[in-house]
């Protein structure tokens, strides 16, 4: 089933121009809702390679995408190997590249992959589940510094070190097997108060860990470059903070270089009205370049 609504797809459509006769990669094709559109605009000839890590997902995209026949190509790994996914079907020299990040509406939506602190689920949150580590193993391995680092850098949580320091304590008891077993010690560490429910940077946190977030960003950004053509696009939505001072500052540096110009002087972020239709557009950031 469909779950997730694709963000700031108007506008990702008018900076990125798909025509016929042009070559795309969706680093995170997801459900495919942008893949579908840049699909559409470039009858009859354009190709797109969608990546996703993400098996359900790109399930629901390969159906999705099944009308437009072998223009579409999907591929199941991380971005973070685009090239050698983008030069095994020929998907060099393309017009355009868009990544948008992060988790999708139906990982939340779906208890069993861990994701949710609202829903009982086992502690997981991988997006490829052929991977190893899984949330479990960081919650019920990991010391209380590295827990107390990562939700501190990731989760930018307030009460990083009470949280380690009650997660080690309470494991000696027995391991953390569930999602609510870790949200109930969360909210017990912490004061009352704030707009979110107090398992969200935690959780946050964890999932970036698990997955690696950062660090696949920061190897596949050149890579996105330089499988471009002069004048070819990048366009990039990012939910996080960090992740959008990691893409702000590669834009700076290649554009210091000469190797791209910025087209978004500062990020496009969504309307109210999609806002409101899409509250997980509130923290939508999107930056695009063009290659010199
Ligand atoms: C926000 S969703 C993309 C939604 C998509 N644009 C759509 O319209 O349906 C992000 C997707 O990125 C995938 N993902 C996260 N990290 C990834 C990585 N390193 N490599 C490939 N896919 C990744 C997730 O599995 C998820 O499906």
């Amino acid at each position: 089933m469909i779950a997730h609504k694709p963000v700031l797809l108007e506008e990702v459509i008018a900076l990125l121009e798909p025509k016929s006769n042009q070559s795309f990669i969706d680093a995170t094709v997801g459900q495919g809702g942008h893949a579908h559109e840049i699909l559409s605009h470039t009858h009859p000839d354009g190709r797109l390679l969608g990546i996703d890590r993400d098996a359900p997902n790109l399930n629901i995209a390969k159906k999705r995408l099944k009308p437009f026949g072998a223009r579409a190509v999907l591929v199941q790994d991380s971005y973070a190997n685009v090239s050698t996914h983008a030069y095994a079907h020929k998907f060099s020299q393309v017009d355009a590249i868009l990544v948008d990040l992060g988790f999708s509406s139906a990982h939340i939506d779906d208890p069993k992959r861990g994701f949710s602190f609202q829903q009982e689920g086992p502690l997981d949150m991988r997006y490829d589940t052929r991977q190893k580590l899984t949330a479990a193993e960081i919650v019920n391995t990991w010391d209380e510094d590295e827990l107390a680092r990562v939700f501190r850098k990731l989760g930018e949580e307030t009460y990083a070190r009470q949280i380690a320091k009650a997660i080690v304590k309470a494991r000696v008891l027995g391991d953390f097997q569930t999602t609510t077993q870790l949200a109930e010690l969360i909210v017990k560490n912490k004061r009352r108060g704030g707009k979110i429910h107090p398992a969200t940077q935690v959780f946050q946190a964890l999932r970036m860990t698990v997955n690696r977030e950062l660090e696949e960003l920061e190897k596949a950004l050149p890579e996105f470059v330089s499988l471009l053509r002069p004048g070819g696009r990048l366009a990039v939505i990012s939910f996080h903070s960090l992740e959008d001072r990691i893409i702000k500052q590669f834009f700076a540096d290649k554009q210091k270089n000469k190797e791209i110009k910025i087209q978004t002087k500062r990020p496009i972020t969504a309307t109210l009205s999609e806002i409101k239709s899409n509250p997980r557009a509130r923290s939508a950031k999107l930056r695009v370049a063009e290659t010199v």
